[in-house]
């Protein structure tokens, strides 16, 4: 071979330049995040391996959604956790409609609303695989729990933790676990999630074609959407009576929208939890004084610590709910809602 052929050969394979070219011309709002961000020759946030086949994919559905699903050999299985399935605390939608930054408690919850969502304790599993952390903020540290750094940073160890930790089921076989990774992947975000205008579209195809702008556009593309979801759990009252002491006025028809959405959601007749509420003034208004309990019976200790849990414990436990999840507003809201419900006159 002519030395000048031969060299050519030997840069080109080292060399971006004879690589080949990117496409974004066929980017759509259904192309995967993932997708884009590879041609821009960022990693995402999970190494690409979970590569989803249809049949995991359904498998993955149904364990998600029912606890079980039978082996590729066609065996039977044992549910994965005696009291839980993974949607009776994580939705796998997006849940708000902006979902770069926080949104105000009365915009989140008429989009939950809209959508027939749930407000739950869990992140959505929606977007789960375009993270790059798990468990965040205070959650480190929920007593009981105590998630690793490993646990953390590392989506299937995430997955393997909560089945087991938090819905108190029994370890994933193999693959069970993968199913579910497969299944959380066809949750990805897809360039139509992250609200681009056609404008943004397509100098986002333009610049692609630039290997001088991709990290530039990486970043870009990445204020569009959230790395980590943070887990605040602040501070109880001191003084139950006099709640968080917010300077706004409670907001009863946002605490009848939390109570539907998310304590009706477990525990309502076929609810997770062992403790049904019954979904009367009379009992609404009985179940509010627990606001003024002292100690662990508390309503506020309860619905932002949850209930105590220990790894030998065999029972439900309810994980409590972040401010990010529930805001101290709409404690109060619950909170006023539900004492309102002991003094409105009967229904006629
Ligand atoms: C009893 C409620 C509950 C159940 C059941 C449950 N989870 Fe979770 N999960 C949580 C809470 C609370 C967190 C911490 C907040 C968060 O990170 O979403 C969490 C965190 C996670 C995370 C990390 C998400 C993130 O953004 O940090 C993943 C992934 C996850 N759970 C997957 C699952 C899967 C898969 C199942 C079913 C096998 C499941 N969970 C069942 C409550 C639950
Ligand atoms: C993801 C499911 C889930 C959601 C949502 C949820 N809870 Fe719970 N809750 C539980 C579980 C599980 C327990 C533990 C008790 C049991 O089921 O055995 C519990 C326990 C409780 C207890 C203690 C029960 C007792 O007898 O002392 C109270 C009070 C409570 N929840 C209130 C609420 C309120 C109010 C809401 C709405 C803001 C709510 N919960 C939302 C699952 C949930």
């Amino acid at each position: 071979m002519p030395l000048p052929l031969r060299l050519f050969l030997l840069v080109c394979a080292g060399l971006t330049g004879c690589t080949p070219r990117i496409d974004p011309s066929g980017w759509t709002a259904s192309t995967p995040l993932a997708e884009v961000l590879r041609a821009l020759s960022h990693s995402g946030a999970q190494p690409p391996g979970f590569a989803p086949d249809p049949d995991q994919v359904l498998r993955g559905h149904e364990l998600v959604f029912t606890g079980r699903a039978s082996a590729p050999d066609g065996s039977a299985r044992s549910p994965l956790s005696a009291y839980f399935v993974c949607v009776d605390c994580h939705l796998t939608a997006r849940e708000q409609p902006d979902q770069a930054h926080p949104v105000d408690d009365a915009a989140r919850l008429a989009w939950l609303e809209r959508d027939h969502l749930l407000l739950l304790p869990g992140n959505t599993l929606a977007g789960v695989t375009d993270r790059a952390a798990f468990f965040q903020g205070d959650w480190a540290s929920r007593p009981g729990w105590e998630p690793a750094a490993g646990v953390r940073a590392d989506l299937r160890r995430a997955v393997r933790f909560c089945a087991t930790r938090v819905a108190r089921g029994r370890p994933l076989e193999d693959w069970e676990e993968s199913a579910i990774l497969a299944y959380l992947t066809s949750l990805q975000w897809r360039l139509g999630d992250l609200d681009l205008t056609a404008n943004e579209v397509s100098t986002l195809k333009t610049a692609a074609l630039d290997p001088a702008r991709h990290s530039a556009l990486v970043g870009q593309l990445q204020t569009r959407y959230r790395l980590a979801l943070p887990g605040t759990f602040g501070k109880v009252p001191t003084d139950p009576a006099g709640g968080f002491g917010l300077p706004s006025a409670p907001n009863p028809q946002n605490g009848a929208r939390v109570w539907r959405l998310s304590c009706l959601h477990c525990h309502g007749p076929d609810g997770a939890s062992a403790t049904h509420f019954k979904d009367r003034p009379k009992d609404i208004a009985e179940l509010a004084r627990r606001f003024t309990a002292p100690g662990p019976e508390n309503l506020y200790q309860i619905l932002r610590h949850g209930t105590p849990s220990h790894p030998d414990r065999g029972s439900a436990v309810m994980p409590g709910f972040t401010r990010e999840r529930l805001s101290d507003a709409m404690i109060e809201d619950l909170r006023f809602w539900m004492e309102q419900q002991g003094t409105s006159p009967p229904p006629p």
